[in-house]
């Protein structure tokens, strides 16, 4: 893997705008410009530390696991002197192109059990449709 890029803080100071907007969060220096108006939070509160080390905002927040995988996806380098943790991108990340863990809840991950449900979901109901009709066939009376 290559080696990330280091940047001094006076470096990610010139990053404070909302058109280039940069943040350090645990070491990692993060280029936010263009989570700014996806952020669930608000544009404003990253507008307030942009260009600044914001560790300690975002952890006073308690963002979520899903949040900290995001920050991966906006990392532009390292902060001089800090130790980050290499993380394996592809494994470590949730999803790292629709930053949504919490949508693999919706994937079916078992085939065969997704089959069984929708033949009892087709059959049931022809299974009552029937004997209704039966029933019906069995109880009508000829004048
Ligand atoms: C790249 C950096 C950041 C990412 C990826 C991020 C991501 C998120 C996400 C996904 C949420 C939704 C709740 C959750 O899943 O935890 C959230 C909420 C929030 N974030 Fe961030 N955030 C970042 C930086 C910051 C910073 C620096 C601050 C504060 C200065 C902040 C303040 C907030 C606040 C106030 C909320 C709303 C919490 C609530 O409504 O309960 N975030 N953020």
């Amino acid at each position: 893997m290559a080696e990330p890029r280091v940047f001094t803080l006076s470096q990610v100071a010139q990053h404070k705008s909302n058109r280039d907007c940069w943040v350090v969060i645990n070491g990692r220096v993060l280029d936010v410009t263009k989570f700014l108006e996806e952020h669930p939070g608000g544009e404003e509160v990253i507008a307030e530390v942009a260009g600044k080390e914001a560790t300690k905002q975002f952890d006073a927040i308690g963002h979520s696991k899903a949040a900290e995988n995001m920050v991966l996806k906006y990392q532009v380098g390292v902060l001089e002197g800090s130790k980050v943790e290499e993380v394996d991108m592809i494994d470590d990340v949730v999803d790292k192109e629709s930053n949504t863990e919490e949508m693999s809840a919706f994937v079916i991950k078992d085939g065969a059990n997704y089959k069984s449900i929708s033949f009892y979901d087709f059959f049931v109901p022809l299974l009552v449709a029937a004997l209704y009709f039966g029933y019906r066939c069995l109880t009508i009376t000829h004048y």
